[in-house]
């Protein structure tokens, strides 16, 4: 009897393909290039997000059902995606330091299997509405954030009424904006949220001492206050995560197991005595917890968690992580005020 099989250039149990759905014919990665004229690596990554129906992979080789279509390929040939709104689910706010622009680059570096996702450092959350992954966890430091998604997950057409009730007046902007969240009722507060996050100057969630957002009116002529199938989208997404509040490190301790993967984007490394990436929250984020997230990484990996890492293209950075791949990357950032290049550079460290 034949134990073995020879699939894509690698062997592979009979046990195996008997798991592999019976009597499906499959293909390898290279004939679906040849068949699609779509890249190996293009295919591999469409596997691993699952946009190829049926493909399955086992001894480390994809295998496509003969009979799948040619999938839709949403990127035109400068590498950029096309922005698509039936595929694809984007954030519910705009977010400093969100990683909508770099989804391009961040996308193809992702591994290609993993278990569960955990973003501890969520903010607009780009990457996780982009994915749409089955077993999400998501958290973040700030509690009014972290209501907004929760009852956008459990309530959104309340939230969608709400919000309605809203308009671009400056006004009543300032009426609002002066009011307390933890004072409005979850709803309400979620509400608010979206609102001034839609009509405040650049979207900035900036807090002043005393923890009341302080960010002016954005003066914009007709900004979308409330879009509804964005919303209702993001509520489906959020429901197949686990929502928590609270600091990184107590987050990735509880939840962080072998083989999930963590896809951590802090507060950035300043470059230049312009930036201001520690606003978010009254607590702020020093050099001291770059480098406890470093040792965090270091935990992680040891554990067998797959981790990808953003920031700035800072020596700090470097240093940290000098024992995983760190690939820079070009980004739109670019108010050189000082004339400093590598304020338009990012990071990608990877650790598998
Ligand atoms: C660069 S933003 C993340 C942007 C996000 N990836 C996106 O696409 O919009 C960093 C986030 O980390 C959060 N944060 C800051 N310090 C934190 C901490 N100690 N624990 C958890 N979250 C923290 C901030 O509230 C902020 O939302």
């Amino acid at each position: 009897m034949v134990e073995i099989l020879i699939f894509g250039g690698q062997t592979i149990t009979i046990k195996k393909v008997i798991e592999m759905e019976a009597g499906m014919d499959y293909i390898t990665i290279k004939e679906a290039s040849d068949r699609w004229g779509l890249s190996v690596r293009r295919i591999q990554t469409l596997c691993s997000e699952e946009q190829i129906a049926g493909a399955i992979r086992f001894s480390g080789v994809w295998a496509i059902p003969n009979i799948a279509k040619k999938p839709v390929d949403h990127r035109v040939k400068t590498g950029k995606y096309i922005k698509s709104k039936e595929n694809y689910v984007t954030p519910i706010l705009k977010w400093a330091g969100g990683k909508t622009q770099l989804l391009p680059e961040i996308l193809p570096r992702m591994p290609e299997t993993y278990n569960r996702y955990i973003e501890p450092f969520v903010g607009g959350g780009a990457l996780f509405f982009r994915l749409n992954s089955p077993k999400s966890i998501i958290a973040d430091s700030n509690p009014e954030l972290i209501n907004m998604y929760r009852v956008v997950a459990e309530d959104c057409d309340k939230v969608i009424e709400s919000l309605e009730k809203y308009k671009n007046e400056e006004d009543l902007f300032y009426k609002v904006r002066a009011k307390d969240w933890t004072e409005c009722d979850e709803v309400e507060a979620a509400a608010r949220m979206i609102y001034l996050n839609r009509t405040c100057f650049n979207g900035l969630y900036r807090l002043n001492r005393k923890g009341q957002f302080n960010t002016p009116f954005g003066r914009y002529k007709n900004p979308t206050i409330c879009n509804e199938e964005k919303i209702r989208a993001a509520s489906e997404v959020l429901q197949n995560a686990e929502i928590v509040c609270g600091d990184y490190l107590d987050v990735l301790k509880k939840y962080a197991k072998k083989n999930d993967f963590v896809f951590l984007d802090p507060p950035y490394v300043p470059i230049s005595e312009y930036a201001d990436f520690k606003r978010y929250t009254k607590e702020q984020f020093y050099e001291e917890d770059q480098v406890n997230l470093a040792n965090e990484v270091h935990r992680l990996v040891k554990i067998g968690c797959k981790v990808m890492l953003t920031n700035s293209n800072h020596p700090l950075v470097h240093e940290l992580y000098g024992k995983y791949k760190i690939e820079v990357i070009q980004t739109k950032r670019n108010i050189n005020r000082n004339g400093d290049k590598r304020n338009g550079e990012d990071v990608i460290v990877t650790t598998y």
